[in-house]
């Protein structure tokens, strides 16, 4: 797989890091609040790399952000990242139907607050896209939070790719954080 060198963020192979799954030369480690700062700080700029093709202006995540509820998934593939899925529980605010969205109607409010595990960012690069890597990604970070994709929260303005990734899985609607 070829990449460009001035769009890649190096990932290296530390000591004790956390590989939760691997296939096709693709590995996902888990960086968390706990985890050195040097996992910490290759997260993070992958995660500044990701939101240069969003809408945000602010990272998902940074190396200084030490909270239990945070967890980063970070797909490497020859040293190199190519995806990243940032997680952290927050607060359900409102549960949007696709129904409701496409009439632009707002979202309807829960009965009882929640906290939900909040999709804050999920990136591939362009040579992946398209392949199935953010669901994989996804997947593993399903699994290891416990809790159903279709389920999660997710933090918007979406992209036109964000968008349609989340209506595959998220087909009824979609949870809204506060
Ligand atoms: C959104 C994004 C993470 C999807 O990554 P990906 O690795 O291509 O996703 P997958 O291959 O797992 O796609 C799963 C499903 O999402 C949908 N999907 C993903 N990208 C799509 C696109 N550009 N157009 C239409 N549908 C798309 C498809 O239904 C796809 O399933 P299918 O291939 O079986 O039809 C990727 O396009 C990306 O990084 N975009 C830039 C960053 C971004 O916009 N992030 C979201 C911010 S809201």
């Amino acid at each position: 797989m070829s990449h460009d060198p001035s769009e890649t963020v190096p990932v290296p192979a530390l000591p004790g890091e956390a590989v939760l799954a691997r296939w096709d030369g693709v590995e996902v480690l888990q960086v968390t609040g706990t985890s050195p700062a040097a996992a910490r700080e290759a997260a993070a700029a992958v995660a500044l790399r990701a939101m240069r093709d969003t809408p945000f202006h602010t990272p998902a995540y940074t190396a200084a952000d030490t909270d239990p509820d945070t967890r980063v998934f970070v797909a490497r593939e020859g040293g190199v990242a190519v995806g990243l899925a940032v997680l952290r529980a927050r607060p359900r605010w409102g549960w949007w139907s696709w129904d409701d969205y496409d009439a632009e109607r707002r979202p309807s409010t829960p009965v009882a607050p929640m906290t939900s595990w909040t999709v804050e960012s999920i990136w591939t690069t362009a040579d992946h896209h398209g392949k199935g890597l953010a669901t994989r990604l996804l997947k593993v970070a399903s699994d290891q939070v416990g809790q159903r994709i279709m389920s999660f929260g997710w933090r918007r303005p979406f992209t036109p790719s964000g968008e349609a990734f989340v209506r595959r899985h998220c087909p009824e609607g979609f949870w809204v954080p506060d």
